[in-house]
């Protein structure tokens, strides 16, 4: 053995280095350090927890020869391909196809076998990448389901390498550790075992606009989920593998947000990262910048750029996608809230009562109503749901209303484009517009239409030819 040579490739996994951010943190009291994980032989975190995956698999008796199947958006499959050509285990990856095409031929570049299934269908649908890869693992001999969202080797994966990793380099001198979710395995495992070492470390999340994570830590509700781009954080379920209750904080950023911290860190730190890592770092901002007293903030980047060259180092998708200001399309909520109404927005207390609740939707012409209690949206009350329970006798009018909440909405900020909104209300019936976590707005469909045609108007009438024209 050659002397300072590594027995194979996957020895080479961890020991990623600690960086100080100098650049896009400048102005901020706090300071921000970043976990360089895409340095990592696979180009991200999942390897690490492919390697304890592999690890407890091989314990269960896997062997080589034998199939690992993974539902994985990419990074985990990535891993687990480059183990396995190590090892000698053959691969097959299902995955969504929002997912980019440099992923995809990344991994068949290590002889994987991969299956696109449909983004846009519910998680227990027969088509989803969920349900096909559980059927194709039941299906094939000798063969591991990794099943990176229900396998607490993935947590265990963080508590194990990442962790102890980090609190040797760093000697535990953060006050707040902050990751994107996923499956929750990096902020769950890491989040355990700084919470043993110094249960002061603050542990925060970044969640993306339309995961389900945030409004749920935020109120308890399971709002709708709707699609967004970024990839690798935010989930439309709850995998057993997030420990939600390990958070301190959670942050919620946008597309945008997250794809331009993303160019922002390779352009003017050299970090050549992926949009998870983008949004951490934006999450992280956020965070420092609520914070009274300046703090050692230390954010862990997943995976490496290049699989994103075709998309957010991309300005024509950048453009296309309305994520640069020289390309507004119809805005933001914001304009759509100043525009629509300047009045506060129309709620009850969780006590209020029936017959107060239909009152208010008979004068205010509105059809549900947000409960409001201290500021924090705890769910809403619709007139179907009131006509429900009276016509059933279950209520009377001097009822509360406290167990008819519902959490028939999806959650926006005024930062929102109104592109988006689209999306949205197709999946739920009205959007709370909420801002740092407090209900500012509600949006409907027809809101939406009478916004967008107004804006169709006034640009129509801005392009008539002048009568003043000479033909
Ligand atoms: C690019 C990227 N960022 C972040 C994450 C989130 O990590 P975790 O699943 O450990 O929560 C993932 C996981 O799929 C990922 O691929």
């Amino acid at each position: 053995m050659m002397h300072g040579a590594l027995e194979n490739i996957t020895q080479a996994v961890g020991n990623t280095p600690i960086v100080k951010l100098n650049r896009v943190t400048e102005g901020l009291a706090s300071e921000i350090y970043v976990k360089c994980e895409f340095l990592n032989p696979g180009g991200s975190h999942k390897d690490r927890l492919a390697a304890n995956l592999l690890r407890r698999a091989e314990e269960q008796g896997l062997r080589p020869g034998g199939t690992i199947i993974e539902a994985t958006s990419g990074n985990t499959g990535a891993s687990l391909a480059l183990l396995a050509a190590v090892r000698g285990y053959k691969c097959i990856f299902v995955m969504p196809d929002k997912m980019s095409q440099e992923k995809i031929a990344n991994l068949r570049a290590f002889g994987a076998k991969v299956i696109v299934c449909p983004t846009a269908v519910e998680p227990d649908d027969p088509r989803s990448y969920y349900v096909v890869s559980r059927k194709l693992a039941e299906e094939t001999p000798n063969s591991f389901y990794a099943n990176q969202y229900h396998n607490p080797a993935n947590p265990e994966a963080h508590y194990l390498s990442s962790a102890p990793e980090i609190w040797a380099q760093t000697n535990g001198d953060f006050g707040a550790f902050v990751a994107g979710m996923g499956t929750g395995g990096t902020i769950s495992g890491c989040g355990k075992y700084f919470k043993e070492k110094n249960p002061k470390i603050q542990i925060v999340g970044v969640d993306p606009v339309g995961s389900l994570y945030y409004d749920f830590v935020k109120t308890g509700r399971v709002t709708k989920a709707f699609s967004y781009k970024v990839e690798g954080i935010g989930e439309d379920f709850f995998p057993s593998t997030m420990n939600l209750k390990i958070l301190d904080e959670i942050v919620r950023v946008d597309d945008k947000e997250c794809f331009l911290m993303t160019r922002d860190l390779t352009r003017l730190e050299g970090l050549f990262v992926g949009g998870s890592g983008g949004a951490a770092v934006a999450g992280a901002i956020k965070y420092a910048r609520g914070l009274t007293k300046p703090m050692k903030i230390l954010v862990f980047l997943c995976d490496a750029g290049q699989k994103y060259v075709s998309k957010i180092f991309n300005d024509e998708w950048m453009r296309e996608n309305g994520f640069f200001d020289d390309d507004p399309g119809h805005g933001i909520v914001r304009d759509m809230m100043g525009w629509r109404d300047k009045q506060k927005l129309v709620s009850v207390r969780a006590n209020a009562k029936v017959r107060e609740v239909i009152d208010l939707l008979k004068s205010q012409a509105i059809s549900q109503i947000p409960v409001v209690e201290g500021g924090k949206l705890l769910g809403i009350v619709s007139e179907v749901s009131l006509l429900r329970c009276l016509v059933k006798g279950e209520k009377t009018l001097d009822s509360s209303i406290d167990d008819l909440m519902e959490s028939d909405y999806a959650t926006v900020t005024p930062d929102t484009k109104i592109d988006l909104l689209k999306g949205v209300l197709e999946g739920a019936p009205v959007a709370i517009v909420a801002e740092d976590g407090v209900p500012v707005g509600i949006v409907t469909k027809i809101d939406l239409i009478d916004y967008v045609a107004r804006a169709e108007k006034s640009v129509a009438r801005e392009n008539r030819p002048s009568s003043h024209c000479v033909a």
